[in-house]
């Protein structure tokens, strides 16, 4: 299959495009699109044929349930047989935005949509393309990040067209994407609220809201504490290379595996002095949680392209605010 790449101005999308990507939405096709957090695989939420297409591409076990996208709250709802006041509440302050809630799911949406569970995600995206898209199409759309399984999320069309280009017709491409890792999902159906994936709306940033939200101990690392897999999860957000997460700066582990006659990717927060290893690529991070998590799967598609075979990182400071980085390197160094 071919894969149409049309270039979108991230405010002001063409109509023209937005018409065609809703027509192949419609069709039963899939559209790559840009969202604030990460780029999307849109199908037709409401069209089960559709929705098993983004499971084929991606090579997602189907026990995997989708994100449902909404173009604003009142679409958003009507996919919930449920609709609590911390949904209103959270939908009010944090719509359109990086944050899913998990309620009960109406019978409208199909069972593929949603693993066959009781429960449905959703979210209302902040981005003019996609909610262009959305409004366009007239349906709400299912989309998980626009990867293969298991790999790196795209922050950019490059990093679809390389992962899933000839097997979805269209990519949307408006240029790199804001919050560079993926929606926070909240647990609505839980008591008090579970959180299920850190991300850009913080835990404290949800109890300003809400009240109390539960924040599960293995999304917690402490102090000291090596930042491995839970097990649980498996590998996930993964880079080709192997990652590891260091217990400090990381440089004396790095340089020890370049010496052995790997090339290596070392994410610091500072150079320093040094000569460096001519096998060793050192990115300096930023030092605010927000601006890291926006260069982080950026960073580490341009090392797997540039032929690295391991990453070393330089561990992320505690803080509540790291929650969603240190969430996302400990599933990148799982086994
Ligand atoms: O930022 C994002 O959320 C991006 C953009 C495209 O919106 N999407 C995204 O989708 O990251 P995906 O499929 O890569 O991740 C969806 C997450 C998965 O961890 C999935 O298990 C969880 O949401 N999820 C979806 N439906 C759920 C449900 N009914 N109950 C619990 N978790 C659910
Ligand atoms: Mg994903």
């Amino acid at each position: 299959m071919r894969t149409d790449v049309l270039r979108v101005d991230r405010d002001a999308p063409a109509p023209e495009a937005v018409a065609r990507a809703a027509a192949v939405l419609r069709a039963g096709g899939l559209v790559a699109l840009p969202t604030e957090t990460v780029y999307g695989l849109a199908a037709n939420a409401l069209d089960p044929a559709a929705v098993a297409r983004i499971f084929a591409a991606k090579g997602r076990p189907a026990n995997n349930p989708l994100i449902v996208h909404a173009a604003d709250p009142d679409a958003a709802r009507r996919v919930a047989a449920d609709w609590p006041g911390a949904a209103e509440e959270l939908a009010a302050r944090f719509w359109p935005g990086p944050l899913t809630l998990v309620l009960p799911k109406q019978d409208l949406v199909p069972d593929v949509v949603t693993a066959g569970g009781p429960t449905v995600a959703v979210r209302v995206p902040a981005h003019s393309v996609a909610l262009a898209v959305i409004r366009a199409a007239g349906v709400p759309v299912a989309a998980p990040s626009a990867n293969p399984s298991s790999q790196l999320s795209p922050t950019c069309a490059e990093h679809v067209l390389r992962g899933l280009g000839g097997r979805i017709e269209m990519i949307l491409d408006a240029g790199p994407t804001a919050a560079g890792v993926e929606s926070t999902v909240l647990d609505l159906t839980a008591s008090p609220p579970r959180l299920l994936r850190p991300g850009p709306v913080t835990p404290v940033m949800i109890e300003a809201v809400i009240g109390p939200v539960e924040v599960p101990a293995h999304l917690v690392a402490s102090a000291g504490e090596p930042l491995r897999s839970p097990g649980l999860l498996g590998r996930h957000y993964a880079p080709r290379a192997a990652l590891e997460v260091a217990d400090g700066d990381g440089r004396e582990r790095a340089e020890e595996l370049a010496r052995s006659g790997q090339r290596v990717g070392w994410l610091t927060f500072g150079v320093g002095r040094g000569q460096g290893h001519p096998r060793l690529t050192a990115v300096v991070m930023p030092r605010d949680p927000a601006e890291y998590a926006a260069r982080l799967y950026a960073v580490l598609h341009e090392l797997d392209a540039a032929g690295v075979e391991r990453v070393v990182v330089a561990r992320p400071p505690e803080g509540p605010g790291w929650l969603a980085v240190r969430d996302r390197l400990r599933r990148a160094a799982a086994e």
